[in-house]
């Protein structure tokens, strides 16, 4: 069984992310989409809400597991024993940190293997921190979260 994770953080999920897991799942029998944090970023949703999102984003996409985890991520993969870690780049800009980390995970764990998906031009200039903006003054998010991201966005940024 050959089993990859993709972590995130996923605040929220977008249709970008949502493209990474159905072309990885193409190439493994199962993906672990966990949902995780980065300790230098501060969330606008919990853990449980980024959960709740992508569970209900990725429930008709097969063969997909979602999970969270508080923690190192490479302890989640020796946990789980798996050594396949997926990861999208949009643009050059996000190659210096993917990078860092790749070295960093791959020296944590030397028998993990990383690959790296090009995010899907429709989506390569999107972040969630973009969309959080834009639905942030009511503007149209549409083409890039679901209508259940949609929702939790404006409830929380829009409520008076
Ligand atoms: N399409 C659209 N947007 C995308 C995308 C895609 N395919 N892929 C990534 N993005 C965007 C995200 O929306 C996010 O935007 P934002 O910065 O505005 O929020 C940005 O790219 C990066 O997101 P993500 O891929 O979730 O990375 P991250 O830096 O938020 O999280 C973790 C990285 C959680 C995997 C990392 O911090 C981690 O491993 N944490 C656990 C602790 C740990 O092990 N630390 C040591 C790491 S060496």
């Amino acid at each position: 069984m050959r089993d990859a994770v993709y972590p995130g953080s996923f605040d929220p999920i977008t249709f970008g992310h949502v493209n990474i897991v159905k072309r990885a799942i193409e190439r493994f029998d199962k993906l672990h989409v966990v949902v995780m944090d980065n300790p230098n970023k501060n969330y606008l949703f919990s853990l449980d809400e980024r959960l709740a999102m992508v569970k209900n984003d990725l429930k008709e996409v097969k063969n997909v597991v979602v999970d969270t985890y508080n923690g190192l991520l490479v302890n989640y993969l020796k946990e789980h024993k798996i050594y396949n870690l997926i990861r999208g780049l949009r643009a050059v800009s996000d190659y210096e940190y993917e990078l860092q980390m790749a070295h960093a995970n791959k020296s944590l764990l030397p028998e993990l293997e990383i690959f790296f998906l090009m995010a899907d031009t429709k989506f390569s200039y999107i972040s969630s921190s973009m969309i959080k903006e834009i639905a942030m003054y009511d503007g149209d998010i549409s083409k890039w979260v679901s209508p259940y991201v949609e929702s939790k966005l404006k409830e929380r940024l829009l409520k008076k």
